[in-house]
């Protein structure tokens, strides 16, 4: 399916404001203009938004009411794809959180479950993109990205079939996830 990126992005937003509203945080949006066409599941598209946006919430809440702030943006950048991020001004990653951040089960939280990451960069990998996290280069809080391949710009869009199976319906793969 051919998604609006934007409107997609729009539309998580809309769902967190009542959130970020009852966490104080300021949430703001930064939509680029005329993105291209991309090929991916709004659903799964969704859930990456969702738990970046929501990582970015946890990682403020800690921090000062006036410093708390996460900002989502979209752009194209040609030659290389669709790219969605987030920033925020919160606790940044730890040194020793930065290689585990998107192994399976892994989290901070006390009630994480440690898959939002790892279920993103699997779902965009799936469609031939790319995701990193880093800190930001001010030393505030830290940022989450993805690019996804834009619909006709390569070849490579023939990666946008997903090759979703790496999980069986039946529940393997997921063991190898576990011990890894
Ligand atoms: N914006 C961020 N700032 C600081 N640390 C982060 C940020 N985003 C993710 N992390 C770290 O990466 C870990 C893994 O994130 P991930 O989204 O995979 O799992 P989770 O949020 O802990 O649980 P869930 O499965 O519910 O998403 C987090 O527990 C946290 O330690
Ligand atoms: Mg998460």
């Amino acid at each position: 399916m051919r998604t609006g990126f934007n409107e997609l992005v729009a539309g998580v937003l809309r769902l967190l404001r009542q959130q970020a509203e009852s966490r104080r945080i300021s949430l703001s949006c930064g939509l680029g203009e005329e993105l291209p066409p991309i090929l991916v599941d709004p659903v799964e598209l969704s859930q990456i938004i969702h738990n970046g946006v929501r990582n970015a919430f946890d990682a403020c809440s800690e921090c000062p009411q006036e410093r708390r702030m996460v900002t989502a943006t979209t752009r194209h950048i040609v030659g290389e794809g669709a790219e969605w991020g987030v920033s925020d001004t919160g606790s940044g990653i730890a040194p020793e959180v930065m290689d585990w951040l998107f192994a399976p089960f892994f989290s901070t939280k006390p009630e994480g479950l440690g898959m939002g990451l790892r279920l993103s960069r699997t779902i965009v990998e799936a469609y031939g993109g790319t995701s990193e996290a880093c800190n930001n280069s001010d030393r505030i809080g830290a940022s989450f990205r993805v690019i996804l391949p834009i619909l006709g710009e390569s070849d490579e869009n023939q990666a946008l079939i997903p090759k979703y199976n790496a999980i069986g319906g039946d529940g393997s793969g997921l063991s190898e996830h576990r011990t890894a």
